[in-house]
């Protein structure tokens, strides 16, 4: 089993940006500690960050076909993109939406995903940690339905 794991803006800054929130490991440790755990799942995993919209939405498109599933964090365009959320309906591939932080904590305006609604996982306030476990979720919801 094959999976995108693919991340929103300013998530490249991981280990810089807001430790207090989002702590202290950086993109290339989530990297790593997801794909090794990953790994030990059976899971094989390719890696995506963008910082521009338009070009989540063709790596969501592009993964029809090469991925099994899709690990999405979208940071802010969670609560923002249609696009994204479309993308996801449109390729079909199942999705699982991870959050760094728990936003169901934060701000009124982090309420709303718009990506989630295409998603049959949420894993919420896990940390980078919470991107493995979404693998699993979504590896085991896959299995179910075959
Ligand atoms: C985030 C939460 C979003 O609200 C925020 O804009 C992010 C990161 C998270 O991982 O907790 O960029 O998706």
């Amino acid at each position: 089993m094959k999976f995108l794991v693919l991340n929103g803006p300013n998530l490249n800054l991981l280990g810089v940006r807001e430790p207090g929130i989002y702590g202290d490991v950086d993109y290339d440790g989530m990297v790593r500690i997801t794909r090794e755990e990953c790994a030990k799942l059976g899971i094989e995993t390719g890696f995506y960050q963008s910082n521009h919209e338009g070009d989540l939405v063709d790596a969501i498109q592009a993964a029809r076909g090469r991925f099994d599933g899709i690990v999405i964090n979208p940071g802010a365009y969670t609560h923002t993109s249609i696009a994204i959320l479309d993308a996801l309906k449109a390729v079909a591939i199942p999705a699982a939406e991870v959050h760094i932080s728990d936003v169901t904590k934060r701000e009124a305006f982090r309420q709303v995903s718009y990506a989630g609604m295409a998603c049959c996982v949420h894993v919420i306030g896990q940390g980078v940690a919470g991107y493995a476990i979404a693998a699993r979720q979504l590896k085991e919801k896959i299995e179910q339905a075959e």
